[in-house]
């Protein structure tokens, strides 16, 4: 979602502001603008659009070695140049970045700002003119910032510049990623340390309702009464290299390519020694300890959540419950007496989920938090965490970071397992092993998938996939891959349920793509499959080595009956990436979408 990028040193700032934009884009949004300050003023270049258009209106004779830049993925107000960031006080002294959503904006608007004319939409242009209020009353930047923080409601990550004071930056968070990045005689900021990995790999945290004072040869940090804060910085160990595209057209293409490293990279990491699985002690003692356990996720990782459900369930017999996150609180279920739970977050900063854990603290209950960012929101707020080891995702559409939550859920599930001493036959690494191989096998056989692709979505508006046990789940990954990435209206339904209803939208042509990866419904997916084709259906059925039949369209390499997830998701993820493709879709920035959801 929104993006914060700031620089504050002995260079021009515009570069650095605009190329670590760029390397926001992933996170999705809609307009974008930075703000550089000189002798002559504050100024400020916005777009509705990509950050390309923005680099064309940068004036580029126009030189500051502060500077704040934003991406604005639209809450409050249209996406449009006038609502995109960094916006001005009344008086033009402050100029403002915000991350997050203010949700007393109504509040504040009305009880400090009657006699401020407001020149946008947003929530944001809020913060900014009620510091200027502040100021007027209290003659003291800092004040002023400090009061505006504790009036606010909701979630921000701030940047402001006061143009009276081109030595600083003021930052403060609450909920939403910041972070201070350290360097040589400048520092930065930024919502991810990817967009500032080119200037500086060590960073401070901050961390919620802070002030960071930032100037080119020092940092501050304070709490809000002031008191000074001494923080150590830690190593990004993010390689910059992983953040490009290298040779490939899309980041979705190079990540769908990328699962088998990563499977052998969590082999490599999770193996103990003489067999053992390497893990927290207290992971294992907090998954023996509970009675049931509650995952809790958005979208992919909700999918893989469902696959991790049977893992620990027939592997480590806890009864496990799968919640969307933004339905949790709605639909509390009645806790056990015993709950573990756990989040599931490539990002580990989606809001919907945090919400969850800050629910779930308040009670009382013990969390781990699965990511593919160690140090992010979740993983920082829940007692524990595993790391995903996937390096950086960067496509919007999530396909790496699935396979290695599936993947680390299994070696849980058999930590967990082990631990009890229930006697299991399954050694995940070597299994794992063999799905890798059998990732690399359907890598390499892109035209067939983008033959196939053609064949069933080239001129589609609608798609159906189909599955029954565990490629259920698997199907509705499909579906969301598709429908996120091509635009086509996509479903996946469990096989049997088809005709309970919904088969009344089959019409000749319809494309059905069937997964049957398991023996014990390998019959009965194939029925569903005859029902619809009797009725039209472009159909077309991936199948497991040892269930084929002649007239299957794809046969997968044959791996062990509880990974199959791990292996048929891989064509459907090349499915979705070529039918995106051939209908000019913008594949890694889809409409609409963003990376990171850190609004609920
Ligand atoms: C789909 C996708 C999203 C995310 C969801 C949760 O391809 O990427 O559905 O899975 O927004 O995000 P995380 O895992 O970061 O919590």
């Amino acid at each position: 979602m929104c993006g914060i990028v700031g620089y504050i040193g002995g260079n021009d700032s515009k570069d650095i502001l605009l190329n670590g934009l760029e390397k926001l884009e992933y996170r999705g949004y809609d307009s974008a603008g930075i703000a550089v300050l000189n002798d002559s003023g504050m100024n400020i270049f916005k777009v509705k659009g990509r950050i390309a258009a923005l680099r064309e209106k940068v004036d580029t004779s126009v030189q500051g070695s502060i500077g704040i830049g934003h991406t604005r993925w639209a809450t409050h107000g249209e996406p449009s140049e006038n609502n995109a960031h960094p916006h001005q006080s009344a008086s033009a002294q402050f100029t403002l970045v915000h991350n997050g959503v203010i949700e007393n904006y109504y509040e504040i608007r009305d009880e400090y700002l009657q006699n401020v004319e407001l020149k946008s939409e947003t929530d944001t242009e809020i913060v900014v003119q009620l510091i200027e209020q502040l100021y007027l009353n209290t003659n003291d930047v800092l004040e002023a910032f400090r009061q505006a923080l504790t009036l606010l409601k909701g979630s921000y990550a701030i940047g402001l510049i006061d143009n009276q004071n081109p030595n600083l930056i003021y930052v403060a968070k609450n909920k939403s990623p910041l972070l201070v990045g350290l360097g040589d005689d400048f520092n930065v900021v930024a919502s991810d340390a990817m967009a500032t990995l080119k200037e500086t790999n060590r960073y401070v945290e901050i961390e919620d309702k802070e002030i960071v004072l930032v100037q080119k040869d020092r940092v501050e940090i304070q709490k809000l009464d002031g008191t000074v804060v001494e923080r150590e910085a830690y190593v990004a160990e993010i390689d910059a290299a992983d953040t490009e595209k290298g040779t490939y057209p899309h980041f979705m293409l190079k990540e769908i390519d990328e699962q088998p490293i990563v499977i052998r990279k969590i082999i490599q990491e999770y193996q103990g020694e003489d067999d053992t699985l390497r893990l927290d002690d207290n992971i294992r003692e907090a998954m023996k300890k509970a009675d049931r356990i509650y995952i809790i996720a958005a979208g992919t990782s909700y999918h893989a959540g469902l696959v991790g459900k049977q893992f620990i369930e027939r592997l480590a017999d806890i009864p496990v419950e799968v919640h969307i996150a933004s339905e949790f609180s709605y639909n509390m279920p009645l806790l056990s007496e015993k709950p573990l739970f756990i989040f599931i977050s490539q990002s580990g900063e989606t809001a919907d989920s945090r919400a969850v854990l800050v629910q779930t603290k308040a009670l009382g209950h013990p969390a781990l938090t699965i990511t593919n960012v160690p140090g992010s929101t979740l993983s920082r707020e829940a007692d524990y965490t595993l790391h995903l080891h996937a390096g950086p995702e960067i496509a919007v559409a999530s396909t790496k970071a699935y396979t290695a939550q599936i993947a680390v859920l299994a070696i849980l599930a058999v930590d967990t397992a082990r631990a009890k001493g229930n006697g299991l036959e399954f050694d995940p690494l070597q299994e794992l092993g063999i799905v890798a191989s059998a990732m690399e096998t359907l890598t390499d056989q892109k035209e067939e998938f983008e033959r196939i692709a053609k064949e069933m979505f080239e001129t589609t508006r609608n798609a159906f996939f189909i599955g029954r046990g565990m490629d259920y789940f698997v199907v509705q990954e499909a579906a969301l891959k598709l429908k996120e990435i091509s635009y086509i209206q996509a479903e996946g339904f469990a096989g049997g349920e088809l005709k309970h209803g919904t088969i009344a939208l089959i019409e000749e042509g319809t494309p059905v793509i069937a997964i049957s990866t398991q023996e014990n419904v390998n019959l009965s997916i194939r029925g569903n499959v005859q029902e619809v084709a009797a009725r039209g259906a472009n159909t077309c059925v991936v199948s497991m080595k040892g269930l084929e039949k002649d007239s299957d369209t794809f046969v997968l390499p044959q791996v062990h009956d509880l990974l199959t997830p791990l292996v048929s998701v891989v064509p459907m993820q090349l499915l979705s990436y070529y039918a995106a493709l051939h209908r000019d879709c913008d594949v890694d920035k889809p409409r609409n979408l963003a990376k990171s959801v850190t609004v609920e």
